[in-house]
């Protein structure tokens, strides 16, 4: 049906899009604007802890009475990039046997690395029980109650200081990243539920857009003269429940997702009420029926768990897809850049690399905007493909470049605009797209459970490239792109030929033309019901 990344759907039925219209409205505005602010914090603490570099590095500020005064040490690790990273998950290997008092001083880097890394933790943590949470609370409600992990977390780490405990900092990086962990699933997860079929690719592009626009805002924030300074940092770190606050005045004034109510919850005419407030029209029945069709087959398959997820030929094939697109998204190397830029453009010779940093971030949040108005008509695959090659001949330049650096001193503003193009590819594809392609692959009995997997998958190989990256650049100093180069080959090669286009489809669409195909893998067509995986007790 749609071997090879076929469309999945004949051309007669792509011509019609089911409920094509202007369909924005005002309620769909702010329910989305609400929903992503979630994201806007989630990137700004992903940025945030790129700036206080200058404040890990001198101790006796971050943590008077626990830090030595000391004259800064030789930095940590001596490899390639000179040492630790300045972003979230980057940790610095050890140095080899120090004197004392770089033995103290060694200690913070690490004590402030591992609260760096512990973000990720949280994350890979947290967002296995986005399904479980998302159908228990509702997708709302699991939103609004998710932000007393923000406060907690903000305040530990605004309050860190004045309590002089690293603990504190550490268990609130923990908490937010367990935070952005639930964000992760459950935003793309609202919005793609409560989105018109047309602007679901669209709209879904707005939970990376808030994100980048998070790392951005915290970028600026932690310049020293801003709020990088060894006074000011508690306030950068705190400044986190600003957007939570906002959420929580707003979202009394949100619907929840129509598709939960009614396919998950049953209630009809509440599910109808928000369809109402949504689409600002006061016939909904199209889109009823259309939720009606997939509660339907819903009730035959009942809710999925992760382990069923697995076990069922069904959804073998999208599962694979969604994994392997995440796979894309964090192997692609992206954080090795957000993480490590400054100290990549300080090997590339830059003489600012703090401003090519936010240069980066600026051009992350531009590129993600020509994203949001490419892929309602490019179309998920396609703009997917165009990331992944770019990306690929810009880790090859970069490679380059950097190899002659010290023959050719050009080669260090090559190397930036390779860094820049880099970043501009990931946003018009794997770094949107992923994100909400999930919440198109499945429908509503396997999502919760997709979303868990696909966002844990995100998570670990975030948390991997964060930990491995900095060996990774000893070990094959400026060659190391070049492994991401072959890995972004290979998702080139796999969405090429595996990953089929979701636009313009409804989610019962999308699911019916994966049940014709089971197993793309097998190729074979196997007829299945939605039962044949489910044993009687789980059905039960
Ligand atoms: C995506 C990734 C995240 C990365 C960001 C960069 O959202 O999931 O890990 O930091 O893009 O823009």
């Amino acid at each position: 049906v749609h071997l090879q990344g076929a469309p999945l759907v004949s051309p007669q039925e792509d011509e019609v899009p089911p409920d094509a219209g202007p369909g924005i409205t005002s309620t769909l505005v702010l329910s989305v604007f609400t929903a992503v602010l979630g994201s806007l914090q989630c990137g700004y603490n992903i940025g945030v802890i790129n700036a206080p570099q200058k404040v890990r590095d001198s101790p006796q500020h971050t943590f008077p009475s626990r830090g030595r005064r000391l004259p800064p040490g030789p930095r940590a690790g001596t490899g390639w990039l000179g040492g630790v990273g300045n972003g979230a998950g980057g940790t610095s290997p050890l140095a080899s046997p120090l004197r004392k008092r770089e033995c103290e001083l060694s200690t913070l880097t690490t004590l402030w690395s591992l609260s760096v890394a512990i973000f990720s933790i949280g994350g890979m943590i947290s967002s296995f029980l986005v399904g479980v949470i998302s159908e228990w609370l509702g997708r709302k409600r699991a939103m609004i109650i998710n932000n007393a992990l923000a406060f907690l977390g903000g305040a530990l780490m605004g309050l860190a200081k004045l309590g002089c405990s690293y603990e504190m900092m550490i268990l609130g990086r923990f908490l937010i990243g367990a935070y952005s962990g639930l964000v992760s699933g459950l935003v793309p997860m609202y919005v793609g539920e409560i989105s018109p079929t047309h602007l679901r690719g669209a709209l879904g592009t707005l939970h990376q857009l808030a994100l980048v626009i998070g790392i951005l805002i915290a970028q600026v924030f932690g310049l020293d003269s801003l709020l990088g300074s060894p006074e000011l940092w508690p306030l950068l770190l705190g400044l986190t429940v600003a957007p939570s606050a906002l959420q929580l005045v707003l979202f009394p004034f949100c619907p929840e997702s129509p598709r939960y109510l009614y396919i998950i919850r049953n209630k009809e005419s509440k599910a109808k009420e928000s369809l109402k407030r949504l689409t600002g029209r006061s016939d909904v029945s199209e889109a009823l029926t259309e939720m009606k069709e997939e509660k339907r087959r819903m009730d035959m398959e009942r809710k999925v768990s992760i382990t069923q997820l697995f076990r069922c030929r069904i959804y073998r094939q999208p599962l694979l897809i969604a994994v392997v697109l995440q796979l894309s998204q964090q192997l692609s190397g992206i954080n090795a850049i957000f993480y490590y830029s400054t100290s990549i453009f300080e090997s590339a010779g830059l003489e600012q690399p703090v401003f090519a940093t936010i240069g980066a971030g600026a051009i992350n949040a531009a590129f993600t905007v020509v994203s949001l108005f490419l892929v309602e008509r490019a179309g998920r695959r396609t703009l997917h493909l165009v990331g992944l090659a770019g990306m690929m001949v810009c880790a090859v330049v970069m490679t380059v470049a950097l190899v002659y650096l010290d023959r050719v001193p050009a080669m260090s503003y090559i190397s930036m605009v390779a860094i820049f193009g880099f970043v501009a590819f990931f946003e018009i594809g794997p770094g949107p797209i992923p994100w909400f392609i999930v919440a198109e692959l499945f429908s509503q009995g396997p999502r919760p459970a997709a979303m868990a997997v696909a966002g844990g998958c995100n998570w670990t190989c975030n948390f991997i490239i964060g930990m491995a990256f900095q060996s990774m650049a000893d070990a094959c100093g400026p060659y190391v792109f070049l492994i991401f180069a072959a890995l972004l080959l290979g998702f080139f090669l796999f969405t090429y030929f595996k990953v089929p286009e979701t636009r313009g489809r409804t989610f019962d669409q999308i699911a019916a033309a994966f049940r014709r195909t089971p197993s793309l893998l097998d190729h074979e067509v196997k007829p299945s019901t939605e039962l044949d995986c489910l044993g009687p007790d789980d059905n039960a």
